[in-house]
């Protein structure tokens, strides 16, 4: 088989670079087109995949991009994705954008959140592979969820689905730095991210947004940034209803998740991050107080793979009809 064309642009960050180093050992595609900004002066090398990856990264352009390619990963700023994308599905090539630009269906939400986005007439297909597996088939555009989002999801969605919260949900989450980005800032910079816990974005972060729309009701959303460099833990908080017992929540989980490949459901178990750094997993454990009916759940994942770059391949996998673990097992 003719391997599928493939281009990133964002290559030279940090779910650019795990894109590629993904997407250099998978059987179906190459990477023939890598870019990022034009800040630096000739084409650049990812020297930490010397041996895996050994192509250049040169600066954006659209017409090389859809010459030479037939998708797209985008993992760039998102006022660059706002113009990047449509510009990519109108020219014919299949984009799935690591961003947020495209993934609130809201309109005044989305430019609240994302005041670049533009109004598109091309369908926009919700990336959360495990629950859009069917719309993924004919996507043109994939908005692939944010890494909070993903954590949070994957855990909540199977109780939403089967109607058993009862009243809040509060949702705690904390990521590695790299969530971030690379270029520094006064909060992530090492001497002020180093030795610290800090809480941001709280009742005012666009992750919450995302949530909400995907679970169809209000979340309280904490995020904090942590002092590692990859992964993200979420905790999230319910209440179940009446006559709900520990055996129910259990089926719940196994039967949302029986063909998911990617979700470790881990019951009583609780999960850790460096059960899964590296890997495309989202585990899931939980603990249940049948007294107070009082349900903890903890996901977590690794925030540049199944958050980010991992998440995309799996939907490229299902969208181009392969085995949605190639690449990524
Ligand atoms: N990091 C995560 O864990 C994570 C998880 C989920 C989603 N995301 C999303 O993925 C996207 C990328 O995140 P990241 O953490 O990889 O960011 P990053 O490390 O800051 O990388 C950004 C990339 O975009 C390029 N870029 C910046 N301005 C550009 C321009 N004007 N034209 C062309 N390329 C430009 C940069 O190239 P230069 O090297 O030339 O500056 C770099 O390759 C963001 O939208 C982010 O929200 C990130």
């Amino acid at each position: 088989m003719t391997p599928v064309s493939i281009g990133v642009a964002g290559a030279s960050g940090y779910a650019g670079q795990e894109l590629i180093r993904l997407a250099a050992r998978h059987p179906f595609i190459r990477v023939t087109t890598a870019m990022a900004s034009g800040s630096t002066d000739g084409a650049r090398t990812l020297p930490a995949l010397t041996g895996v990856w050994d192509g250049q990264i040169t600066p954006l352009s659209l017409d090389q991009l859809a010459a030479e390619t037939q998708a797209v990963f985008m993992t760039l700023p998102d006022s660059v994705a706002a113009e990047v994308g449509p510009a990519l599905v109108a020219r014919g090539v299949r984009v799935f954008d690591i961003g947020g630009t495209f993934r609130l269906r809201d309109r005044a939400l989305r430019h609240q959140w994302y005041p670049a986005a533009p109004d598109l007439e091309t369908p926009v297909v919700y990336g959360l592979t495990e629950y859009y597996r069917r719309e993924l088939v004919e996507a043109r555009l994939v908005a692939c969820p944010g890494c909070y989002p993903t954590a949070a999801l994957l855990a909540l969605r199977p109780l939403i689905d089967a109607n058993l919260i009862d009243g809040d949900v509060i949702i705690d989450a904390k990521s590695g730095i790299s969530g971030a980005g690379k270029k520094p800032s006064e909060r992530t910079h090492f001497s002020e991210c180093h030795g610290n816990v800090a809480a941001y974005g709280v009742l005012g972060h666009r992750h919450g947004a995302e949530i909400e729309q995907e679970l169809r009701q209000t979340v309280t959303f904490t995020p904090h940034l942590v002092p590692l460099d990859r992964g993200l833990l979420a905790t999230s908080y319910v209440r179940v209803r009446p006559g709900v017992d520990g055996a129910a929540i259990a089926a719940t989980f196994a039967s949302a998740y029986a063909n998911a490949p990617f979700v470790r459901v881990r019951g009583d178990a609780l999960p850790e991050i460096k059960h899964v750094v590296h890997t495309n997993f989202c585990d899931i454990g939980w603990k249940y107080d049948a007294a107070s009916r009082r349900l903890v759940l903890v996901s977590c994942l690794d925030n540049l793979v199944k958050g980010a770059a991992g998440q995309a391949l799996q939907n490229l996998n299902v969208a181009f009809g392969w085995d949605e673990t190639a690449g990524l097992s």
